[in-house]
């Protein structure tokens, strides 16, 4: 990252500080659900190609790596379901044994070597693909806010160029200091963003976008999945994060494994009639219902040599049989992943 990179994202206001307070909560009745109705029906103008290329003018153009959450490392475990998800779901991850699983944790923005200390670095990812007995697989893709800074993905396109023409340089206000003052859901993303973590494994993480669950004799529930830490949430105090060095997340993880495996509960949170299915910048009330949907554990650190990293795709649309996108933003995911992947594989 370079020293101008780094001033940009300090003055634009994406300096995500360790010393905001956390307001993040962690988070019903099974619904079979009439809110099909309350799902964004709204088209995206912005197309894949577009959005890719918003992400490079915020983040700049890497080769080798993802157009966001560049910098990450891939872990070995599984998933063993629990009885309860059955009540609401018959697709294979859930409904089987324990099942071999791929993650990849990752820190935010597209820059390959962005300072794990830094604001922009949050939130972290966690993506997850569970593989199925008949070689095929589902990947979730989430990351360590409740929430998005936008509603739809042109507004997502509309704050991404808005950074990248808050350079140093930039009058004040800024484009990304107009977009934040216009925003509100966006500046409370940027501002309440939690300190940097112990660990990547010691944060949750949340789906954020929804999906429709098709359960016994054909029930529909909609959902949004959550992972929380067994052990817990951990966070740096400021003075740690001063001696934090930059790839500390990677280096803690390696013996983290190394003295035994971490452990996540995977929920789907149940939506009730009145929330917003389709706008992944409001978080359902954490009132709502959680179902435990499984165990994850990692157990073992990957290669983790640039040759995986890129051939290890994560899409957000690679469903099983029973689970269904149910807002127009993972639509969009589905079809602008692919293109950052076929630029890495250049
Ligand atoms: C319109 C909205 C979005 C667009 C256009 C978008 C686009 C992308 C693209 C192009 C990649 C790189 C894929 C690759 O090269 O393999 C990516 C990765 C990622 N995105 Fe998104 N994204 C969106 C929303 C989200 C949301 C809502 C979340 C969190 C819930 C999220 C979390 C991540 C993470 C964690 C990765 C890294 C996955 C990995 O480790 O391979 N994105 N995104």
């Amino acid at each position: 990252m370079t020293t101008i990179q780094k001033e940009k994202f300090r003055k634009q206001g994406l300096h995500f500080s360790y010393k905001m307070k956390a307001t993040g909560t962690l988070a019903g009745v099974f619904l079979i659900l009439t809110a099909a109705t309350n799902a964004q029906t709204q088209s995206t103008q912005s197309s894949p190609r577009q959005m890719v290329d918003a992400l490079h003018s915020a983040f700049g153009k890497h080769p080798d790596a993802r157009a966001v959450h560049a910098k990450g490392l891939i872990l070995e475990g599984n998933f063993s379901p629990d009885p309860m998800a059955k009540s609401i779901t018959q697709a294979a991850p859930f409904i089987g044994k324990t099942i071999p699983v791929t993650f990849r944790f990752s820190d935010f923005t597209g820059i390959p070597d962005i300072p794990d200390t830094i604001g922009a670095s949050n939130p972290r990812g966690l993506a997850i693909k569970f593989h199925l007995p008949d070689n095929t697989s589902m990947d979730i893709v989430s990351h360590s806010f409740n929430g998005f800074p936008v509603s739809t993905t042109d507004e997502f396109r509309t704050f991404l160029l808005a950074i990248s023409k808050s350079g140093p340089q930039a009058a004040h206000p800024s484009p990304i200091e107009q977009f934040l003052g216009s925003h509100p859901i966006a500046k409370s993303f940027v501002t309440s963003q939690k300190p940097p973590s112990v660990s990547y494994a010691t944060l949750s993480y949340f789906g954020v976008n929804a999906f429709k669950f098709k359960g016994k004799n054909n029930a529909v529930t909609y959902i949004r999945y959550q992972f929380i830490p067994v052990n817990g949430e951990e966070f740096l105090s400021p003075e740690q994060v001063k001696n934090a060095g930059p790839d500390y997340l990677s280096k803690e993880i390696v013996k983290r494994i190394a003295d035994g495996p971490i452990a996540y509960k995977m929920y789907a949170q149940i939506s009730e009639a009145g929330d917003k299915i389709g706008d992944p910048g409001i978080a359902w009330p954490a009132s709502r219902k959680l179902v435990l949907l499984g165990i994850l554990t990692i157990n073992q650190v990957a290669d983790n040599t640039m040759a995986q990293d890129k051939a290890m795709i994560f899409n957000p649309g690679n469903l099983p049989v029973g689970i269904e996108i149910a807002d127009q933003m993972l639509k969009d995911r589905q079809q602008a992943y692919p293109i950052s992947v076929a630029e890495r594989r250049k």
